[in-house]
């Protein structure tokens, strides 16, 4: 456990560790993600050499997992707040193949569990802290406890409005010198096309950097 989990674990969850006496195997794991293991993840994790990261969408843990792996592998005193409902968003209740995955068990998503089987199974819960309620929500905890993140990794509502207002919350949160990635950034906008709207009306489109689906800005020191 390091440092930084100790002291969010303590805030979040008020010292009870939420990973606790799950009982693995009685949830199955799943791996299935979406370009959660980018370059990007990786690297500004290498760059920034963070002591906290904040991971907006979640889904099943792919990309949380991909970034607790890096941290520990660099012996960083890092933890990542895994922000979402675990409740999924629109696109994964309308579509079929999303909606089997939301696991509902009377009526209720079970996703959350999948989530905590694959962090236990990959063996990074000790870098890990869920924190299952909405961006907004979130961003408001988080501010009240004083916390400010090196990086956040936003992948949640995916319309014009949902990404607008990730970024204004979690940019305001960001420390400075942090960075931001973005899912589902096609300058393009050929998919997902209010993402990058959404990212071009916030930042403009000078500071925006973009490989493969994933965008990253920068927050420099002494500038919005
Ligand atoms: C595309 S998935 C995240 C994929 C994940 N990063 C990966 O690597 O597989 C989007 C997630 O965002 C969550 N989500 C959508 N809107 C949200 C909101 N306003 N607050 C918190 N979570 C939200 C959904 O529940 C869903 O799990």
């Amino acid at each position: 456990m390091t440092a930084m989990r100790d002291r969010l674990v303590g805030a979040l969850h008020y010292g009870a560790d939420p990973f606790a006496g799950f009982p693995e195997g009685a949830y199955e794991t799943d791996s299935q993600g979406w370009r959660s293991e980018h370059p990007y993840l990786s690297e500004t994790i290498e760059m920034a050499r963070p002591s906290l990261i904040v991971e907006v969408g979640v889904w099943k843990g792919g990309s949380t997992i991909y970034m607790a792996d890096k941290a520990k592998s660099l012996g960083l005193d890092c933890a990542i707040v895994s922000v979402d409902t675990f409740l999924g968003a629109w696109e994964h209740w309308i579509i079929e193949q999303w909606r089997d995955s939301l696991k509902q068990k009377y009526g209720y998503p079970s996703l959350y569990y999948t989530f905590a089987a694959n962090v236990i199974a990959r063996g990074v819960a000790d870098y890990v802290v869920p924190l299952p309620i909405d961006s907004n929500n979130a961003a408001e905890v988080m501010r009240h406890y004083g916390f400010s993140p090196d990086i956040v990794h936003i992948d949640a509502g995916h319309d014009r409005k949902a990404v607008l207002s990730d970024l204004e919350l979690w940019w305001k949160l960001l420390a400075p010198g942090g960075y931001i990635i973005g899912d589902d950034y096609d300058p393009n906008m050929q998919v997902w096309p209010e993402v990058a709207m959404a990212f071009h009306e916030f930042f403009g489109t000078d500071r925006i950097e973009n490989f493969d689906g994933k965008c990253r800005i920068r927050k420099m020191v002494g500038k919005l």
